[in-house]
């Protein structure tokens, strides 16, 4: 059985609006397991990001259980191209979060980024090159190397893919398949595209009206 890697017990969030508190989840649970990719759909307004804000503390208004069996999870954002300091090297970028943990060498941050690099299938000479010299699915997989720099084996993803065009997309999933496999990485990946969510997800989470409408294998 696979190890637990995130739990919901019966979630609600509300937003405040004014003096009122405007629910946007309710009743929500469900378990995450090791090695899962997880597609969370559900129209636009259904609650995705907020799931995700609920999912990485950024939201204090909530009541029910969450639990975190492993590391925190990172987030890898939609936007390729505002998500990166423009003004640091790819290699400055990477390191920041082993200078924020702490227990590094100025050598092994370096050995690190440049592995995360190999990882994610770029050149090691992008250490040096800022983000702005990256095409957009290059810098995705920038993200994606920062995100898991730290030993992280959870990702959460809002929309990571829909800036990309689809034979970058093609190249993602498959780039985040294959994390998955080698290095058992579990996401939870918010997508409008079923698509997408039909090729690289096992189980699909539906949002419906504050609510978990079904959550099935596919
Ligand atoms: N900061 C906020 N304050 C008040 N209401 C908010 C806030 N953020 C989101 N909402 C509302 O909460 C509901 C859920 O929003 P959320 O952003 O989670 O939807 P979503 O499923 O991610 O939508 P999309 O697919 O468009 O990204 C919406 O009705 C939205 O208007
Ligand atoms: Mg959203």
């Amino acid at each position: 059985m696979a190890e637990k890697v995130l739990e919901l017990k019966h979630v609600n969030a509300f937003y405040k609006e004014g003096k009122q508190k405007k629910q946007v989840l309710e009743d929500i649970s469900f378990t995450l397991y090791e090695g899962e990719i997880a597609g969370l759909v559900g129209e636009s307004g259904s609650g995705k990001s907020t799931l995700c804000k609920c999912v990485l503390g950024l939201l204090k208004e909530y009541e029910g259980e969450i639990t975190h069996y492993t590391k925190r999870p990172q987030m890898v954002f939609q936007d390729p191209f505002g998500s990166l300091n423009p003004k640091k090297t790819i290699g400055w970028i990477l390191e920041e979060p082993l200078k924020v943990q702490g227990g590094y060498s100025k050598e092994e941050r370096r050995k690190r980024a440049e592995k995360m690099l190999v990882q994610v299938h770029l050149p090691k000479e992008f250490y040096r090159r800022y983000p702005g010299e990256l095409s957009g699915g290059q810098r995705q997989r920038v993200s994606i190397a920062l995100a898991l720099i730290t030993g992280t084996k959870f990702i959460l993803a809002d929309e990571p893919l829909s800036a990309l065009d689809v034979t970058v997309q093609a190249q993602m999933i498959e780039l985040l398949k294959e994390l998955q496999k080698k290095e058992k990485i579990c996401y939870l990946f918010v997508s409008h595209d079923l698509d997408v969510v039909s090729m690289l997800c096992s189980r699909v989470l539906f949002l419906k009206d504050r609510k978990v409408e079904e959550y099935a294998d596919i």
